[in-house]
């Protein structure tokens, strides 16, 4: 049993590196702040977690993230509002996210307590970090990984929780257009795909780079037994709008369950919106592009916020999306980044003050 944790022991940085940084021409998670929280696993339970300078750490050779890949993380943002008060949007969905991606990869799970007041402990430290410009946050990286040694193929008996955090900007840079997959799969039933995995990531990179090379920017997964209907993206769950209707494909063993989709789905309906929740194929995707009933395509995730999708790739064929005003995409987007940033009021209780 770990015991609870209230205080977090700080051990301040001797230097900073915020003054080398442009915060108005943020790129997205390449520069870190000056602290991170560390936390080890060890003598079979969590250790207390630390807040210390953000530093390079010394891992075995034989440590089994390296060689079995033992390895999950989430994705949050800090917001900033026009007080300096900071926010955090749905926190604990993210927590409980991380045992159950923990879980599945045989890492022991995290109590609520360590996550959450060492995650607050290390924003207040850091907490000149989180950027005030519109379209930018403090993006924080939560991850764990098995720093156990040893070749034998079964779960490491140590790991490492540790939270990073860098000011970051948009995810991408311009329009998104799309490749339709048709030969490789991110995942399959009784996989790991509902889990944030790191080897989720690394697989999808081959066919990613594929697609890239032909001029697209992300690849649309599809179900791995038939490829006929649409799953997500790479870092994002995927919204389709055929005339009025907003859709999106369930979640299942395959797929991420997205905290900024459920939010969208909710926030939709909450405006009158018309939603539906079911499989889409790529053949019904392909017909409402042709007789001009599909009219708005956009990807949900706390990198990607809501990302419009000019077009997309299927069968050596492309499909525009022809351009509209008054999208979906840019009104949803817009109501969940006030709340995000506390310039709305939040029906939801999603904002979590920090
Ligand atoms: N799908 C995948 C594969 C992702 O990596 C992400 C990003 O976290 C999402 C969907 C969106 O999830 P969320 O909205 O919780 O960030
Ligand atoms: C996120 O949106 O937080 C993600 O984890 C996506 C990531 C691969 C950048």
């Amino acid at each position: 049993m770990n015991a609870l944790i209230n205080d977090i022991e700080i051990i301040k940085a001797k230097t900073t590196k915020i003054n080398d940084v442009d915060f108005d021409n943020l790129t997205f998670g390449k520069i870190l702040t000056d602290h991170m929280l560390e936390c080890d696993f060890k003598d079979g339970k969590w250790q207390a977690p630390k807040v210390v300078p953000y530093q390079p750490i010394t891992l075995d050779p034989s440590a089994k993230i390296f060689h079995y890949g033992q390895s999950v993380f989430e994705g949050m943002k800090a917001y900033k509002d026009a007080n300096d008060t900071v926010w955090l949007f749905r926190p604990l969905d993210n927590f409980k996210r991380l045992n159950i991606s923990s879980k599945r990869l045989a890492i022991p799970e995290l109590p609520e307590d360590y996550f959450m007041n060492g995650l607050k402990a290390l924003l207040k430290v850091d907490s000149d970090w989180i950027p005030r410009n519109e379209g930018s946050s403090l993006y924080i990286r939560p991850f764990v990984f098995a720093s156990g040694k040893g070749f034998h193929a079964s779960p490491a008996d140590e790991y490492k929780f540790i939270i990073a955090c860098a000011p970051s900007g948009s995810y991408f840079s311009g329009k998104v257009k799309v490749l339709i997959e048709e030969k490789y799969s991110r995942s399959a039933n009784g996989g790991v795909g509902f889990a944030k995995a790191g080897g989720n990531y690394a697989g999808q990179f081959y066919p990613t780079q594929l697609a890239i090379e032909k001029g697209y920017q992300q690849v649309i997964w599809t179900d791995d037994n038939t490829h006929e209907y649409i799953e997500e993206a790479g870092a994002m769950n995927i919204f389709i709008r055929i005339n009025d209707t907003l859709i999106t494909g369930p979640t299942s063993d395959r797929i991420l369950d997205g905290i900024t989709r459920k939010s969208i789905i909710e926030l939709a309906q909450s405006k009158g919106i018309p939603v539906e929740v079911r499989k889409i194929t790529v053949s019904e995707v392909v017909e409402a592009a042709k007789n001009g009933s599909l009219k708005e395509m956009f990807g949900a995730g706390t990198a990607a916020v809501v990302s419009p999708i000019s077009g997309f790739g299927y069968k050596n064929e492309d499909y525009d999306i022809p351009e509209m005003e008054d999208t979906y995409a840019s009104f949803l987007k817009k109501h969940i980044t006030d709340i995000q940033t506390n310039k709305s009021e939040d029906p939801f209780g999603w904002r979590y003050k920090v």
